[in-house]
């Protein structure tokens, strides 16, 4: 694995953390609206992104390449900053984070029993439940506050995928030829299994943001084809270099502000059409006027 890509990483975690120094906090003062499912839900995913990451970093350290090791730790700074920006929310909105749940004791046990590989194939599994679930909080709040919220954390994870993948397609090579795709068949079969568990448990939550617990399920399973793909580098690899993309870069400037349409680091099945929206413009993300925004005006 050339060290030269996660040098290319660190630029952009360190870039991304200048950016985010530079940008003022969502303004928590305005309040948010928060119906209690969606409460609960984000009380959880509160929890998951509040794990101390240490033994990630310690397994980056032993891994032997410096650069990636610094950019495990920009990366789970950025991990820090969802758990502290979530926290916050549920503040704004009179509410206090959550003790702990047995799925996140689980999670936590699995990921520090295994080794570095293991660990990542089962972080992919979390990162990518995540996208979708914060497509659907950011799409379907009727809430601005949560909208910002969710819109800036989802805007992270899009590159946390094809983080993951470069440093997992090494790993997968590694292997026998004949092991790779049964191992990645069971990371499919991971990746369902967590997306059944979360449509379960945070059914209504979803519903409310206008997502059924099947489309759920189906669109995190769906998800899997491209990451599949980018690990075994039948995809061409997505780069820190190569994030904008022409999809973007085409459309039109927002007719009433003149923002430009950010650029798309990792499409979703299930929409067909590229995921892109108008930074800073709410509403421009979404099509659709979810339950949650007719039930809390
Ligand atoms: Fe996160
Ligand atoms: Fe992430």
């Amino acid at each position: 694995m050339a060290a030269s890509e996660f040098v290319a990483w660190v630029r952009d975690f360190e870039a991304e953390r200048d950016r985010r120094g530079a940008t003022p906090d969502p303004s928590w003062e305005s309040g948010a609206r928060l119906s209690p499912a969606v409460r609960a839900s984000v009380q959880r995913f509160q929890l998951g992104e509040d794990g101390d990451g240490a033994n990630l970093i310690a397994k980056a350290d032993a891994a032997g390449d410096p650069h990636y090791a610094a950019a495990v730790r920009l990366f789970e700074d950025e991990e820090h900053n969802h758990a502290r920006l979530l926290a916050r929310l549920l503040a704004a909105g009179g509410a206090t984070t959550s003790a702990g749940h047995w799925s996140d004791a689980v999670f936590a046990r699995m990921r520090r029993s295994a080794g570095l590989h293991a660990e990542l194939l089962l972080l992919m599994v979390a990162e990518v439940v995540a996208l979708r679930y914060y497509r659907a909080l950011r799409d379907g709040t009727g809430d601005p506050l949560t909208s910002e919220v969710a819109r800036r954390i989802l805007a992270d994870e899009e590159r946390h995928v094809p983080f993951h993948c470069a440093r997992l397609r090494g790993s997968v090579a590694g292997l026998p030829r004949p092991l790779r795709r049964p191992v990645l068949a069971g990371w499919r079969v991971m990746l369902l299994g967590a997306g059944l568990v979360v449509a379960a448990d945070h059914g209504r939550a979803l519903r409310e943001l206008g997502v059924g617990r099947g489309r759920f399920v189906a669109d995190v399973a769906g998800s899997a084809g491209p990451v599949v793909a980018a690990i075994l580098g039948t995809d061409p690899p997505r780069t820190p270099a190569g994030r904008a993309e022409p999809a973007a870069a085409a459309l039109p400037a927002h007719p009433r502000n003149g923002c430009r349409p950010r650029a798309r680091v990792w499409q979703l099945p299930g929409t067909g059409r590229p995921d892109t929206g108008y930074e800073g413009v709410p509403g421009t993300l979404s099509r659709r006027t979810s339950r949650a925004e007719r039930t809390y005006p």
